[in-house]
């Protein structure tokens, strides 16, 4: 492999390194492309074929349906591992002895309260808002109550940073969730696990004592580990280049937030069960809805189908589809929606158009079934896709700061006008 790409422009040779990643994957470096060239750019949208950053944090293979953090399988993780492990694995580098876990764990529950002004800010949403803007609201709100996180110029403050939004954010998210049903806003306990706690400020009734089933409990374990980090996607890419302002911890993850909204991206686990549930009101007419996905005048797509990067399966999506059998089954529910699902990923995966495009289920495809299976509102599927990824924003985020990467600022190719002089109204 040669170390350098040459590039030829209007018959001038220009030379860039070409990278070789630890797992082998080649890059040309193009930093100097502008300055080497008098101003040329490439253009990419979507970023499809670019690299914003090296990092040694999460590899995907999409050919073959690989995801690793920081070098462990995600077969071996979600199978082996609880959801803090992975936490201080993915932002840390290492997976923790008991010492360090037990630490993590104590720092993070000295966090655990949340201070009782931001229910003022919840007060002021009605009932209708979605609960991701919600969540994006008060995680922003939360650099207003604790200023400090904000300029994480030493490892100590980072730190600091980090634990708090770890123990707060699930606090959030249970009080978006009883906000919505009327609940009054409850605490954790420090005595439970973090997945258990979890559960119980989610699901608590005021009026009696929350019993804990291991089921659920390891049910969303590994689904947070499964949606943990995922390299540069959507929302954790807005969340790297809103931290590269030095904005602070809380308004980055904020960003990432509104970003995992989008359909396209985290918020596709409510589409798919809200396009499941559509297909059984409609008799369970998969076919209706496999020619309207493959019908280009439709803007109608097959919801947790297809994905910017695995065009294999995408691995979690199986681990998930395993993980959803068991759980119905050990909850005894028999959910028509599974059925459906499975039929049309079946015929998805023998149709051409999907075959030819390397078009298979991801992450979303089975995830909300599982939620649906625990209680969780169809609303909320996408609050639980960022109590997963949570600490994979803050470990990019974390590794984006320590590495001092320059503030993100892409370039354009203007198409527009050119000069052209201004015209008075009445010449218009
Ligand atoms: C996540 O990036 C990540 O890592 C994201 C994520 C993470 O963990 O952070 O994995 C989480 O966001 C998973 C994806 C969830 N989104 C969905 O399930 C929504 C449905 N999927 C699509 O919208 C689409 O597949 C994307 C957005 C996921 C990927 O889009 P790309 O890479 O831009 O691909 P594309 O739109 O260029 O599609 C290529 C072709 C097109 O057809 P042609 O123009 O070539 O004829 O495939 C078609 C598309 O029309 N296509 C689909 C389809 N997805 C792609 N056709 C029907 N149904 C679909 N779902």
């Amino acid at each position: 492999m040669s170390d350098k790409a040459t590039l030829e422009i209007n018959g001038e040779k220009y030379e860039f390194p070409i990278l070789v990643g630890s797992e082998k994957e080649v890059a040309i470096d193009i930093k100097s492309l502008r300055s080497a060239t008098g101003g040329v750019i490439t253009l990419d949208p979507g970023y499809k074929n670019t690299g914003s950053c090296e990092s040694a944090i999460t590899f995907l293979d999409g050919e073959n349906g690989v995801l690793r953090y920081r070098g462990y399988s995600i077969e071996e993780l979600a199978e082996k591992a609880d959801f803090l492990e992975v936490a201080y694995l993915l932002i840390f580098g290492e997976l923790p002895t008991k010492e360090q876990l037990d630490k993590f764990d104590k720092d993070i529950k000295s966090h655990s309260v949340v201070d009782d002004d931001i229910k003022k800010i919840l007060d002021a949403f009605p009932k209708s808002a979605h609960p991701m803007g919600v969540l994006s609201s008060l995680t922003s709100a939360l650099t207003a109550f604790y200023p400090t996180s904000v300029d994480v110029t030493s490892e100590e403050q980072m730190y600091n940073s980090i634990v708090r939004i770890l123990a707060k954010f699930p606090v959030l998210v249970a009080w978006t969730l009883r906000k919505k049903h009327g609940l009054p806003l409850d605490y954790g306990d420090n005595k439970l696990s973090y997945v258990e706690n979890i559960l119980k400020m989610m699901f608590k009734s005021p009026s009696s004592d929350y019993e804990q089933n291991p089921i659920l409990v390891n049910a969303l374990d590994k689904l947070l580990i499964l949606h943990a980090d995922h390299e540069q996607n959507c929302s954790t890419s807005t969340v790297r280049i809103a931290g590269s302002s030095h904005a602070g911890l809380f308004v980055s993850l904020a960003s990432g937030i509104s970003a995992l909204w989008g359909p396209l991206h985290g918020g596709a686990n409510q589409a798919v069960l809200e396009m499941l549930e559509a297909i059984k009101a409609d008799g369970g007419d998969t076919k209706k809805y496999m020619a309207k996905a493959k019908d280009k005048n439709d803007p109608f797509r097959l919801m947790g189908f297809g994905h910017r990067v695995y065009k294999n399966f995408d691995p979690r999506a199986k681990i998930i589809k395993a993980a959803a059998d068991e759980v119905l089954n050990d909850l005894g529910i028999d959910d028509p929606i599974l059925d459906i699902a499975k039929g049309l990923a079946k015929e998805a995966l023998e149709d051409p158009y999907f075959i030819d495009r390397k078009l298979y289920p991801n992450v979303d495809f089975y995830s909300g079934i599982i939620y649906r299976a625990m209680g969780i509102p169809v609303e909320m599927f996408t609050v639980m896709f960022a109590l997963g990824r949570l600490p994979g924003w803050i470990a990019q985020w974390r590794e984006m700061r320590l590495r001092n990467e320059p503030i993100g600022r892409p370039r354009q190719l203007y198409i527009g006008e050119t000069l052209r002089e201004f015209k008075t109204i009445e010449k218009r």
